[in-house]
């Protein structure tokens, strides 16, 4: 929520670092100038600008003739009666160039063993997967679900069912069975990739087994096929004639296949995020703007050179492990390294090591990553940045949440040294890519801020009825024209895509991101005060306040009514707070304790370990208005710890305030 502390502290933040005339001049996007450049060429020509750019970087099989069909809006359409393959332009593309030989990606495992692979042998490898995908019957437009750890294995699968025309849907490895269940059935998948178990920070983690148990829970009968990375030796439960590990699907098959052409708007993938309603939704993209995007902001955001070793930290189950690890740095070419582990193992400088091992060159995290690392760093030397050689970097970014100030000028000078730009990148899985974010040889950075829209990205700050605010005033971001990676609807539910994204109010036509944001006075930088919706974004992570709601509540046995917010956490960003009247009365003491466990436990369950409430609290109902709506205001400041300073006059039942003042 934009509170008035943090609109202030835009306004007081005059810190500014100008990129240095080496790193402008060297630059792809050099300078301001060349940034309004740019933004000149979009707004005189919308449509020419992004042909212009669709031709210049994607490879199609057939060039499109229209560039934007806006006759449907908000269901545009991109280069649609174009064809191309993004396997095809993240992989053969490079054959035949120098790119060939070039390793693609530098695997590095949990526990250290690490695996180089290139160009050419990744293709072999997804050609090899993409005949596996087809002798099991997948063609086309079938769906398939992927629910594999951060590997190597993982982005084949993705650029298999690229290579064939089939619809990936990822699901992160931290989602439960019942999750998993969910999306298998929204999607209406023919398949799911997985592997036995996962490692993370020395443990063997269950994959298949919580694949199992998806499936038993009902309504799955359309998967036909369940293909299993044999990740750790150890043996996992196969069902004959529905399961087959990789090395069976393996066997026999070519390491050639020729791609499948599709149109531009054919869906490369879904991906389902959480929105302020129960229940997730599936984000579609489309080919050909997608591709288009990924490699573009690569290009542009990173300034990517053919010698960079780009390091994007993100889990392939998450928006950002799609754009900048599964395609994003193929299409354009590059090295990147590929980090199965956690930060913190086998201790909290693995990452600050990762870079000097690879020589990483543009290393791409999110602010928790760095507020957790700060801590365990300022308290052991041994696992400082300056514990390693760091001078291989030369861009920094961040993603995923709000960056405050102070992670900010720590990254800036303990990893980069105070010669690295930050890119402070603000985008979301509906935008496919970067959408407002600094470019390293151009914009002075300000710490806090994402700054400026990417050329050809028409943001804006709005109010309720879409009229432009001033800058200094907070409103709500928009953006006002359709670009080519965005969204194209909420898989099976259009309305929704409708009312969600592109309110009547504001004319039907304004992307609404869902975010609160501002911009500053003097420069118009943008800074993004959080969402404006029930959305909660914890460790980076998107979680509906109504999704957990709805788990709690399931466990009928114990819960008669729950309302869940958020409140800040330093290390978190957000944490999540739940509400709970529980059916037999308010518990105390150790019996609270063993109650908010059970419950915490559920939510696990229910969803997945992230969605675990951080505090619970008790009482014998609600804060509610005397027509029975729930007060979230009131209890986003009992969760933040705040005392009741606001009327509560209006409040059916004030004494319950105080008993749930206590949190679990
Ligand atoms: C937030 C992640 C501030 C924002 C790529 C958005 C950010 C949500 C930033 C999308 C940033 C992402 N500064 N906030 N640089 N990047 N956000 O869909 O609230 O997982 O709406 O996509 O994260 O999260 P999602």
């Amino acid at each position: 929520m934009s509170t008035p502390s943090a609109i202030e502290s835009v306004l007081v933040e005059n810190r500014v670092f100008e990129p240095s005339e080496a790193t402008v001049k060297a630059a792809r996007i050099s300078g301001m100038d060349g940034y309004n450049a740019l933004c000149a060429e979009a707004a005189a020509d919308f449509e020419g600008f992004w042909a212009r750019l669709a031709r210049e970087n994607v490879v199609w099989n057939k060039p499109f003739t229209k560039t934007l069909d806006e006759s449907n809006a908000p269901f545009y359409k991109w280069f649609e009666d174009g064809e191309l393959n993004a396997s095809y332009n993240c992989l053969d593309k490079h054959m035949g160039t120098p790119n060939e030989n070039k390793t693609a990606v530098i695997f590095e495992a949990d526990g250290g063993e690490v695996t180089k692979t290139t160009y050419k042998e990744l293709l072999a490898k997804v050609s090899q997967f993409a005949n596996a995908l087809k002798s099991r019957g997948i063609n086309k437009g079938d769906r398939v679900l992927i629910y594999m750890p951060m590997t190597l294995e993982g982005v084949v699968a993705m650029q298999a069912c690229a290579r064939i025309g089939a619809t990936h849907s990822v699901v992160f490895g931290g989602f439960s069975a019942k999750a998993l269940q969910e999306r298998i059935i929204d999607a209406g998948a023919v398949a799911v990739v997985t592997a036995n178990f996962q490692m993370r920070g020395g443990k063997e983690l269950p994959l298949k087994a919580i694949v199992d148990e998806g499936l038993s829970l009902g309504g799955c009968e359309s998967i036909k096929t369940v293909l299993v990375f044999e990740r750790t030796p150890t043996a996992c439960n196969m069902v004959a004639g529905r399961d087959m590990t990789f090395t069976e699907a393996l066997a026999g098959q070519s390491t050639e296949c020729a791609p499948v052409m599709v149109g531009a708007e054919h869906p490369l993938f879904i991906l389902f995020t959480s929105g302020s309603t129960g229940k997730p939704k599936g984000v579609q993209h489309a080919t050909g703007g997608f591709v288009l995007w990924a490699k573009l902001t690569m290009d542009w955001t990173f300034d990517l050179r053919a010698d960079d070793v780009f390091w994007c930290t993100a889990d392939i189950g998450w928006i950002t492990g799609h754009a900048y690890v599964a395609y994003g740095p193929l299409a354009a070419g590059a090295t990147q390294i590929i980090f199965e582990g956690v930060p913190t193992y086998p201790n909290a400088g693995r990452f600050w090591q990762m870079i000097e091992r690879h020589k990483c060159s543009i290393f791409y995290t999110a602010p928790t990553a760095i507020r957790s690392l700060i801590k365990s760093a300022e308290s052991d030397a041994k696992v400082h940045p300056d514990a390693s050689d760091l001078s291989s970097l030369r861009i920094l970014g961040s993603v995923g949440e709000p960056i405050n100030p102070e992670a900010w000028m720590w990254y800036y000078k303990n990893v980069g040294k105070e010669k690295c730009p930050i890119v402070d990148t603000f985008w979301q899985t509906e935008t496919g890519g970067h959408m407002i974010t600094p470019l390293p040889g151009a914009t002075p950075l300000v710490p806090g801020s994402c700054t400026l829209p990417l050329p050809g990205i028409m943001a804006a700050i709005v109010d309720e009825a879409g009229h432009d605010v001033p800058n200094g005033s907070g409103g709500m971001l928009v953006i006002k024209r359709p670009w080519p990676s965005m969204i194209r609807t909420i898989w099976g539910d259009p309305e929704r895509f409708k009312a969600s994204y592109f309110p009547a109010e504001m004319g039907g036509t304004y992307y609404l991101a869902g975010d609160g944001a501002v911009r500053s006075a003097d420069r118009g930088y943008f800074r993004i005060t959080g969402r404006i919706d029930d959305v909660l974004n914890v460790s980076g992570h998107r979680m509906g306040t109504m999704e957990i709601e709805s788990a709690l509540v399931a466990k009928t046995d114990l819960v008669a009514e729950a309302a869940v917010v958020g409140r800040p956490d330093d290390l978190t960003g957000e944490a999540i707070c739940a509400f709970v009247v529980l059916k037999r009365g308010v518990p105390t003491g150790d019996e609270a304790k063993a109650i908010a466990k059970q419950l915490r436990d559920w939510v696990a369950k229910e969803i997945g370990p992230i969605a675990k409430p951080k505090d619970i609290r008790f009482g014998e109902n609600l804060p509610k208005t005397r027509s029975g709506k729930i007060m979230r205001r009131l209890l986003r400041s009992l969760a933040k710890g705040e005392s009741i300073t606001q009327d509560t006059s209006t409040l059916e039942n004030p004494a319950i305030l105080s008993q749930l003042g206590q949190a679990y």
